[in-house]
């Protein structure tokens, strides 16, 4: 059973291992991608029912284009079938999108949904999503740093402005509190350059379960394991 009074507010996500269901399967891997869709859906789901406030989902990063052009391809052609399908239950169930990443490094048919998305459910309050797309966390403390550094170039700010308060502001995720959960699925034990800056306090928890497998009941596992941690910040 959940504690209703300590729900995480913020829940952040490295939805891993969709090559690796697959290939149990003997399947491509994009069949792998393909069925973590359903596991988007239904954590998205979970999480508004929760209560949580934010959740961040880790899509695509940098260093994924690495990846064999047909795969990543594919992803980006399943992102925009996904935000077709699923913006009306967005709109419908007060759920705000926000995209993070280097947008302009993402190709051209897909920007205008993604545009679309936040234009269409910026008025949402029930829950913010955020969708790390061609993300890096170094990418975003350097986008971060030289906002600054130019509003200090514009005599718009004064070099000791900056503290970490201020700088998160400068971040993908201004405004929004730090992560207090972090999960990885898929068992590896690595943050693979995801919320870098914001995670300093995050509760760690990483499940062996493959991200195409993961359902509402590991997420409750995963908030109820959080919720017996004592968070200490240092004290
Ligand atoms: C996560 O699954 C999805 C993305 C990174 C886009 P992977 O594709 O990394 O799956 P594994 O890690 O190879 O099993
Ligand atoms: C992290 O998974 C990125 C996403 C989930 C989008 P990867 O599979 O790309 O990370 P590594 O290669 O295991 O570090
Ligand atoms: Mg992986």
């Amino acid at each position: 059973m959940l504690d209703r009074e300590i729900i995480p507010l913020h829940i952040a996500v490295i939805m891993d291992g969709n090559g690796r269901w697959a290939k149990k399967r003997g399947l491509p891997r994009v069949m792998g991608h393909r069925a973590g869709m359903k596991s988007v859906r239904e954590v998205i789901k979970s999480c508004r029912e929760l209560g949580i406030r934010y959740l961040t989902l880790y899509a695509f990063s940098s260093e994924n284009w690495k990846r064999p052009k047909e795969e990543v391809e594919t992803l980006m052609r399943f992102l925009n079938e996904y935000i077709d399908k699923e913006l009306p239950s967005f709109i419908k169930n007060g759920i705000k999108l926000n995209f993070i990443g280097r947008m302009d490094g993402l190709p051209d048919f897909v920007r205008p949904r993604l545009k679309k998305a936040t234009e269409e459910t910026k008025d949402c309050g029930g829950m913010t999503l955020n969708v790390a797309l061609n993300y890096s966390g170094r990418s975003e403390i350097i986008d971060a740093a030289k906002k600054f550094a130019s509003q200090v170039k514009a005599g718009k700010r004064d070099i000791e402005d900056l503290d970490e308060g201020s700088f998160g502001g400068f971040l993908y995720t201004a405004g929004q509190p730090d992560p207090d959960l972090l999960i990885r699925t898929s068992g590896e034990m690595r943050i693979s350059n995801f919320l870098l800056w914001q995670i300093s306090y995050a509760e760690l928890y990483v499940t062996p379960k493959l991200w195409p497998d993961f359902r509402k009941s590991d997420l409750i596992s995963a908030v109820a394991e959080y919720q017996k941690r004592e968070r200490r910040f240092g004290a």
